[in-house]
């Protein structure tokens, strides 16, 4: 059994949850993985366990089922060697919001909100009490972009960035790191699972890539990575306008612009 933490990784069966199945590994971390496709994760603990010698659980859950969620949560709550969550499953639904159906966006706003909020909420208290834990979150630029048009799922991500920011600055005095990842296109099967024209992708970044550049920013501790964005100052001045609101939102009178016509 390694001495490092055991770190839960959600959609762990491909893509990003994968690959940092496959980096957490290599840094001699055990790993417990959780998805539908338990066929596939099976494949990659054993390759993984092989390789590395870790210990690796394979859990089969599907995040939108409440009585596996409650499984899951349990785990997270009981198993004292988890010690890093990592929130990474998450969907797509294609077309516009008038044509999507509404059981289909509200499975989305289950996996890609829901879920991570209610895992998070899982493992809080008993990091919390240790003084220590990290909890990694995968959110999207796509909720900086109501432009993108792909508007529930840039909502359900736009949360997964407020909930990490929130629970970092609610945890982070605690001893509680709460990264928020926010990545742009990046090579997995999320497109093709949410029906995308294979003519029309952006160009994408490497899978391996983009989590390598996550885990550098893990490893410095930074509440927010965006993998992507090459000029940090951009973000910076991006928090720095938003930060320069809040002694408006202070103020008790309504604002001279709102004033009923004399
Ligand atoms: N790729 C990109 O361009 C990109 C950009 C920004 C953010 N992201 C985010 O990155 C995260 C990972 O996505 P990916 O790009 O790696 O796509 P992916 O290869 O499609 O992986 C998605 C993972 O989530 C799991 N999953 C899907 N539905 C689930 C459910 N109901 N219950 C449990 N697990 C479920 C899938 O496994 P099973 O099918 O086995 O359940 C799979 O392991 C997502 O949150 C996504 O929104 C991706």
């Amino acid at each position: 059994m390694s001495t490092k933490p055991t770190v839960l990784v959600t959609g762990a069966s491909s893509g990003i949850g994968a690959t940092y199945a496959n980096r957490f590994a290599r840094r001699g971390h055990d790993l417990v993985l959780v998805a539908r496709d338990s066929a596939r994760m099976d494949a990659l603990a054993d390759r993984l366990h092989e390789e590395t010698g870790v210990a690796i659980d394979v859990v089969r859950a599907d995040l939108t089922d409440a009585t596996h969620m409650r499984a899951v949560e349990a785990r997270l709550r009981d198993d004292n060697r988890i010690g890093i969550l990592v929130n990474n499953a998450g969907a797509n639904v294609g077309g516009g919001f008038a044509d999507q159906s509404p059981d289909d966006i509200e499975r989305l706003v289950t996996l890609n909100a829901t879920s991570v909020m209610r895992l998070a909420r899982a493992v809080a208290p008993r990091f919390a009490e240790a003084g220590e834990g990290a909890i990694v979150n995968i959110g999207s630029v796509v909720g900086l972009v109501p432009e993108f048009g792909s508007t529930v799922y840039g909502a359900t991500k736009a949360f997964v960035q407020f909930l990490s920011q929130g629970l970092a600055h609610e945890l982070g005095t605690k001893g509680v790191y709460v990264q928020a990842v926010l990545p742009a296109a990046t090579r997995t099967e999320i497109w093709s699972r949410s029906g995308a024209d294979e003519a029309s992708l952006p160009p994408m970044m490497e899978v391996g890539a983009l989590v390598d550049a996550a885990l550098a920013g893990f490893d410095r501790r930074e509440p927010v990575t965006i993998p992507h964005l090459h000029d940090a100052g951009q973000w910076d001045a991006f928090q720095a306008a938003r930060q320069a609101m809040i002694p408006g939102f202070g103020t008790v009178e309504p604002a001279p612009r709102y004033a009923p016509a004399a």
